[in-house]
């Protein structure tokens, strides 16, 4: 089974509704070809965290297993990512005074490190720091002050951190599935979702990317090149599944089957072709049997819970101060993304509440060639050839998963790169050792 010959990354996505495991071979800094893919039902997952361990345990094994048999190879290096409500982030100032004249690496390095001794409650854990950006003697607007002349190095820094216990048990489930969490770090899922699908122009002009999963919804909002904002609600593709059981009578199952079979948001009876649903008798009583749903009915029910969600994300982002920033819309994506009209709600809801302004709303997969498995980067979407034909995972589902892979293959191959680990910097041929040890 063994292919020494290839250096392999593995993503792994423990989600609320399922996991997928995908095995990748690197091609280039921003691209890499799929080898094989996993996936099946999590169980012991919900709202991103694990419930049941053995639960947890099996689905990961599951996935790894069918993931390890499509790409021929053993795994056992992993990177990882986590969503979830426990999760916390802010934006923070931090400064350094500069001893010599001129800014190096480890004044930069030392200054990050020096925005996570600040008091952070015992139960909380510094998941990732990003610098938004850098002011040299006051001066504000510095992409990168390595080199720069200076007494004074302030930046602007987002802050993630996230509950302990969460993050303690995804990595023990991982562990106890066989597997081996590359440097027992775990990304944050909005942000891997955003490497995968959101172009620089996106993120230069301004974005909000809406990751709709089962029980969560994650937003990162972009502008100036960077992350400005992300956030964490206990939202998704199961709320409406669970508002759907409730107004039909109907099982969680029926009402999931009902979703895919008639799904639509604000139906429009003038472009929409209405389709109907001999419904199943309510559980249990053989009652109401032979109920018809059409369209246009699903719609009505499941339309005013997709509007509240998008209403508090905007909201949100208003809160900030970034609502006038998103001038290339916003990307939808999470299995959420595929109810079909979710994108209609999207532009009426944020076009609204912008001045009517005629807000870009799209849906964001990660493109991965049918023919050669190539995943191409957003930065190369105005460059490179695209594929004319998608494999079957260039779905919304599947943007965190590529989103990890992305990152690690990235950082790796990206020469000089330095790479945290553990709270220490690493080199990247240091790094290398660890990444690729295992999977083979
Ligand atoms: N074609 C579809 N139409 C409507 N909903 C869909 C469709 N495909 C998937 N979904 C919904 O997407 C949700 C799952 O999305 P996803 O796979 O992104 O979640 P997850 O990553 O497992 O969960 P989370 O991110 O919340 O931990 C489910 O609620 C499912 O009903
Ligand atoms: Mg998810």
């Amino acid at each position: 089974m063994a292919d020494n010959s290839k250096d392999l990354l593995v993503g792994l996505d423990v989600g609320s509704s399922k996991v997928v495991c995908a095995v990748a071979s690197s091609i280039s800094p921003t691209s890499f070809r799929i080898e094989g893919l996993g996936e099946c039902q999590s169980h012991g997952i919900r709202e991103g965290t694990v419930v049941d361990i053995q639960g947890a345990v099996e689905s990961i094994r599951a996935a790894v297993d069918e993931a390890s048999q499509t790409a021929q190879t053993n795994i056992r290096n992993v990177v990882a990512g986590i969503s979830g409500i426990h999760i916390r982030t802010d934006n923070v100032t931090q400064q350094l005074i500069i001893k010599s004249n001129e800014i190096e690496q480890r004044d930069i390095d030392q200054l990050i490190e020096n925005s996570q001794e600040g008091p952070l409650a015992p139960s909380m854990r510094y998941l990732d720091v990003i610098p938004l950006e850098y002011a040299v003697d006051f001066n504000w607007g510095i992409v990168s002050p390595l080199g720069m002349e200076g007494k004074k190095l302030e930046a602007k820094l987002h802050m993630i951190t996230a509950q302990s216990g969460p993050c303690v048990n995804l990595n023990k489930a991982i562990r106890r599935a066989g597997l081996e969490l590359i440097d027992s770090q775990l990304c944050f899922n909005p942000l891997a979702a955003a490497s995968a699908l959101l172009s620089p122009e996106e993120k230069n002009l301004g974005v909000a990317l809406i990751d709709i999963g089962a029980d969560l919804t994650d937003v990162a909002v972009f502008s100036n090149g960077v992350v400005q904002y992300t956030s964490v609600a206990p939202f998704g593709g199961q709320t409406i599944t669970d508002e759907v059981a409730i107004k039909t009578q109907l099982s969680n199952e029926s009402a999931e089957e009902l979703k895919h079979r008639l799904g639509q948001v604000k139906f429009d009876p003038t472009k929409d072709v209405d389709g109907s649903f001999v419904m199943p008798a309510y559980p249990g009583l053989g009652q109401g049997k032979g109920r018809v749903l059409t369209k246009q009915a699903f719609s009505d029910i499941i339309n005013p819970r997709i509007q509240d969600m998008f209403e508090n994300i905007y909201y949100k982002i208003r809160d900030k101060g970034l609502h006038n920033q998103l001038s290339h819309g916003v990307v939808l994506t999470g299995g959420g993304a595929c109810l079909p009209g979710i994108d209609r709600m999207a532009k009426e809801v944020f076009s609204m509440h912008l001045a009517g302004r005629d807000i870009n709303v799209r849906i964001g997969r990660p493109l991965i060639s049918f023919e050669t498995g190539e995943f191409f980067a957003p930065e190369d979407y105005s460059t490179a050839v695209l594929p004319s034909q998608l494999t079957g995972y260039s779905t919304p589902q599947h943007a965190a998963v590529m989103g990890y892979l992305y990152d690690l293959n990235r950082k790796v191959l990206t020469q000089g790169s330095r790479i945290r680990s553990k709270g220490k910097l690493k080199t990247a041929a240091e790094y290398l050792k660890t990444w690729f040890l295992g999977n083979f």
